[in-house]
């Protein structure tokens, strides 16, 4: 049985404040991880499936109140962050287009095909869980829409929130839409195993505690908005040093997109902690002792156990999200939410403050100790069974 060190800067081991020291140690977890769904488990049985967030609804209903009012501030503030569809890039703008003619189409899908040959398979194994991040989007609709007085009740509702919630959606499909096309035409990954991961995913869903409670679920959001732009852009800038413009082009158009995101969810949050300081506050400490757990990290191929585990690894090393970014995203937030600044908390929402505002030196010391990881070879079935290093 393999023994992998598990250190995804969205895994990060628990680090609780209000108890005990913060235990900084690097999280081990075997083959045998009462986390890793079975094969079965992982697209059939919620209820049997080994799940470590089920508290539901724990929002006060009073609070609904606050979601309510804030609605035309939505109309005002985070509608307008909305691209007009008209103003918006189409997944084809950057891929070989058919209506040009099957001559012109073959040449720009050989053209592809050169480009992305100087990309390397550990490139291509990121680029996937890029990919299967987006293409998982059933998950986070649903998830949204899980959320306490800011859910599409409808399906087509003209509340702000639903509105939003629709928008945003359609244009992380495009990102899934994009990413799988380029995959599918540069022939350097076995799309049946992708395919069969993203519906494993996509049936496993995701477990990261928001409650039903659009408090957690804001905060989520605006973490994994700027990680997801991070690591878009780092994707970017290796595309570029590894010959592969376009892709380059890709990456950093959907990056711009997350930018995006990441604005509006940020302004949500900010604006709760003007309306409603301590419950804010509180939700962003439990969202940082829970961990900001990455969307796909129920990811299955059906056949590797430990797949998640190594493409957090690859990605770790490859320098594309590290637990210095984690560190980073929350230091940004703390300053731009000025947590440090804010005056009038009362009980633990005081204690949640401290709390936040003094986490990052401890991740920081995870990303120390992330560093003394050795490489070692493992084999993706993405990648035509190619062992790539971790
Ligand atoms: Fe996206
Ligand atoms: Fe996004």
């Amino acid at each position: 049985m393999k023994q992998t060190i598990s250190f995804s800067q969205f895994n990060i081991p628990s680090i609780v404040g209000a108890s005990p020291p913060p235990t900084t140690t690097i999280h081990r977890r075997t083959t045998t991880s009462s986390r890793r769904l079975s094969p079965v488990l992982a697209v059939a049985s919620p209820t049997t499936s080994p799940s470590l967030h089920q508290v539901t609804y724990s929002m006060p209903p009073e609070k609904l109140e606050i979601f309510k009012s804030l609605e035309p501030w939505v109309f005002e503030n985070i509608l307008p962050l909305r691209k007009p569809v008209e103003k918006c890039w189409q997944p084809i703008k950057f891929l070989p287009n058919p209506s040009q003619g099957p001559e012109q189409f073959a040449e720009e899908v050989r053209a592809l095909r050169q480009r992305a040959s100087g990309l390397s398979d550990e490139y291509f194994v990121m680029l996937v869980g890029n990919m299967l991040t987006e293409d998982a989007l059933p998950t986070y609709q649903t998830l949204f829409n899980t959320l306490d007085g800011v859910c599409d009740e409808t399906g087509c509702s003209r509340c702000p929130w639903g509105i939003w919630s629709r928008a945003w959606s359609a244009e992380e499909n495009q990102h899934g839409d994009l990413l799988r096309t380029y995959l599918y035409l540069s022939g350097r990954v076995d799309m049946l195993m992708v395919d069969k991961t993203l519906q494993y995913l996509i049936g496993a869903g995701m477990d990261i505690g928001l409650e039903n409670n659009p408090y957690l679920g804001f905060v989520y959001t605006s973490f994994q908005e700027r990680a997801t732009c991070l690591s878009h852009g780092n994707m970017a800038r290796l595309a570029t040093e590894g010959g592969d413009p376009m892709l380059a082009h890709i990456c950093g158009t959907i990056a711009a997109d997350e930018k995006r995101h990441e604005h509006a969810y940020t302004r949500i949050i900010e604006k709760l902690l003007e309306v409603d300081p301590n419950a804010t506050m509180l939700a962003i400490a439990d969202m940082m002792k829970k961990k900001i757990i990455m969307p796909m990290h129920l990811m299955y191929d059906g056949q590797d156990p430990n797949i998640f585990e190594s493409f957090s690894t690859i990605i770790e090393r490859q320098g594309v999200y590290t637990s210095r970014h984690y560190a980073e995203i929350l230091e940004f937030f703390i300053i731009r939410w000025k947590l440090e600044k804010l005056e009038g908390l009362i009980g633990e929402a005081r204690c949640a403050q401290d709390y936040v505002c003094g986490l990052p030196p401890r991740v920081r010391k995870l990303e120390s100790r992330a560093k003394k990881i050795e490489p070692h070879q493992v084999k993706f079935s993405w990648i035509f069974n190619k062992q790539v290093t971790t």
